[in-house]
């Protein structure tokens, strides 16, 4: 998978004639994901792997989101500040369980993640440890050896999750959708 220059990124932005925020991919975020941004109206939503340039959180406000944002490239901890962008990775998430409705993680992770059972296993249950009863999260791009690890690591949750992967038009990429029970 080759990642798209800022140029390109930025360019892709600016062509859509609607105004809605994209992806990296130059794609919707709910189309990417697999999510109806309606669902998310004024509901708590964490995005992992967000960067400065990403627009997801510009296209929820349109929802009335409330939205975090966490990179490791950002440079304040302090969960509430104004732009609500925290220094975090999703290997250790500096909030309270059962904080977010929604959880969206787009070319971040497991994009980002090493191939490591142990790194899926402790973001997986970070994860679910923030998302509350009934919580969403949802993730692209994921290949075919990462979802082979993703569901061995799931299978360990089974009491606490339900999962759906959904095939992309080819090269074996899915997308995933993860319920907390
Ligand atoms: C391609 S960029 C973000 C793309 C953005 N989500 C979008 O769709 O436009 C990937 C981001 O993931 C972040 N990242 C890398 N490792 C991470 C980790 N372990 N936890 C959270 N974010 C991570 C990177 O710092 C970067 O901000």
């Amino acid at each position: 998978m080759t990642l798209e220059t800022h140029d390109q990124i930025i360019e892709k932005r600016r062509s859509n004639e609607k105004g809605t925020m994209m992806s990296s991919r130059g794609v919707s975020y709910d189309t990417l994901l697999g999510f109806n941004f309606e669902t998310m109206r004024g509901k708590k939503v964490l995005d992992i792997g967000s960067s400065l340039g990403s627009n997801f959180s510009e296209e929820a406000k349109k929802y009335n989101a409330d939205v975090v944002s966490i990179s490791p490239d950002f440079k304040d901890k302090t969960p509430d500040n104004k732009n609500k962008n925290v220094a975090a990775r999703v290997q250790q998430l500096p909030f309270k369980d059962n904080t977010f409705d929604y959880i969206v993680a787009s070319y971040s992770i497991p994009y980002y993640l090493p191939y490591d059972f142990a790194e899926y296993n402790r973001s997986i249950s970070e994860i679910l440890a923030v998302l509350k009863p009934g919580g969403k999260a949802y993730f692209y791009p994921i290949n075919t050896e990462q979802k082979k690890l993703i569901k061995k690591v799931l299978s360990q949750f089974a009491n606490f999750t339900t999962f759906q992967f959904a095939e992309d038009e080819g090269g074996g990429v899915s997308k995933l959708m993860l319920i907390k029970k």
